[in-house]
């Protein structure tokens, strides 16, 4: 017997069709970007390095992945309460960042493929990895009976537009992310098998691969663009690329360190690793990295932490709009300079610890 008391509602489109979560600074971004000036670039000067990643896409290593076997063919009715919220949530965000991806690479293959047929070939091929990845997540959210209506997503969502490097910057940060979170929840559970609490993570060993050649195709791009890595500007845009994906995931997770507990992890920690993780590799390619082991990197955050529960419990109060607004502003101005003097703690220069982190 269902029993429906302890299942969270949800707000649906239609039946079984949830409606996607609002749009906040916090949940993933759908990008576009100049097409025109992507389709201009010179890629000559790493042209046989995107050439043997474009072969390593085509040989499609995870062609007969991404199949639900039978451990899917049961109820997930005992996944309940807070839970199951928690769940559907990973789910459902972890689906519209693969969405995102596969929209934007999707659009660039089309876009260039008279004008730039390498590029084509590797966005095309990623659009594809990223179509697998959204689709299982998203049937994994009808094993809770839910849904998302990715062509209403397509519509209704807001487009930030990007100029090509800042593309290159946030998408490589953001497979190389992935790679490392899904790494990261697969060792865990690996070591932890009674935590595994659905079939899904199983898939992401060979899936958080698909996640590693993505950010190295990027890598690669930037290499061909000299100037994206290294001038001055090169250099503070990948701190405030480095500082906007670390800290959007770390408020993010340890919001939601209730879904991390129900697999065995503690949010903090995790977070903790896969950004120490993402900063290293990103070294390989930036040329400056952040000081994420100077204590006032998580101290700041943690700030942050606390003003956003303050502003969520002002707006579930009852009081006056303007009233709550003349409350929340202090606390946004806070979280603003939190990030400002984040932004200014001292780097750490890659090039001079050639050897070591690289
Ligand atoms: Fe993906
Ligand atoms: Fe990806």
């Amino acid at each position: 017997m269902v029993n429906t008391l302890n299942k969270p509602e949800f707000e649906e489109l239609r039946p079984g069709i949830k409606i996607p979560a609002k749009e906040t600074i916090l949940t993933p971004r759908f990008y576009t970007t100049d097409f025109e000036a992507m389709a201009k670039m010179d890629i000559s000067p790493n042209e046989e390095e995107l050439r043997a990643i474009l072969e390593e896409f085509r040989a499609d290593y995870n062609r007969h992945h991404f199949i639900r076997d039978e451990e899917f063919n049961q109820s997930w009715d005992h996944i309940d309460g807070e839970t199951r919220r928690l769940f559907v949530e990973f789910l459902e965000r972890s689906c519209t960042a693969e969405f995102s991806g596969f929209l934007l690479y999707k659009e660039l293959g089309r876009r260039l493929k008279d004008k730039s047929p390498v590029l084509a070939e590797c966005f095309t091929l990623m659009s594809r990895d990223e179509a697998r990845h959204a689709g299982f997540l998203n049937k994994a959210m009808s094993d809770f009976h839910l849904s998302l209506d990715l062509g209403f997503l397509t519509k209704s969502r807001k487009y930030t537009f990007f100029k090509p490097k800042f593309i290159f910057y946030a998408t490589y940060l953001s497979e190389k992310i992935g790679y490392w979170r899904y790494i990261t929840i697969y060792r865990h559970l690996q070591q932890h098998p009674a935590n595994r609490i659905y079939p899904i993570f199983r898939f992401f060993e060979n899936w958080c691969q698909d996640e590693n050649r993505h950010g190295d195709f990027f890598d690669a791009i930037m290499r061909a663009q000299p100037d994206t890595l290294n001038d001055w500007r090169a250099k503070l845009w990948c701190r405030f690329f480095l500082l906007s994906v670390f800290a959007t995931m770390y408020l993010n997770d340890i919001q939601r360190s209730g879904f991390y507990a129900s697999i065995g992890l503690d949010a903090r920690e995790y977070d903790k690793y896969v950004i120490e993780k993402t900063n290293d590799t990103a070294g390989r390619v930036f040329p400056v990295i952040l000081d994420v082991e100077k204590p006032e990197f998580y101290e700041r955050l943690e700030t942050c932490i606390q003003n956003n529960e303050k502003l969520r419990s002002i707006d579930n109060s009852n009081r006056p709009q303007p009233l709550k607004l003349l409350a929340k502003l202090p606390l946004y101005l806070n979280n603003a300079w939190q990030l400002v003097k984040l932004y200014f703690i001292k780097p750490i220069q890659v090039d001079k610890l050639a050897g070591t982190v690289r």
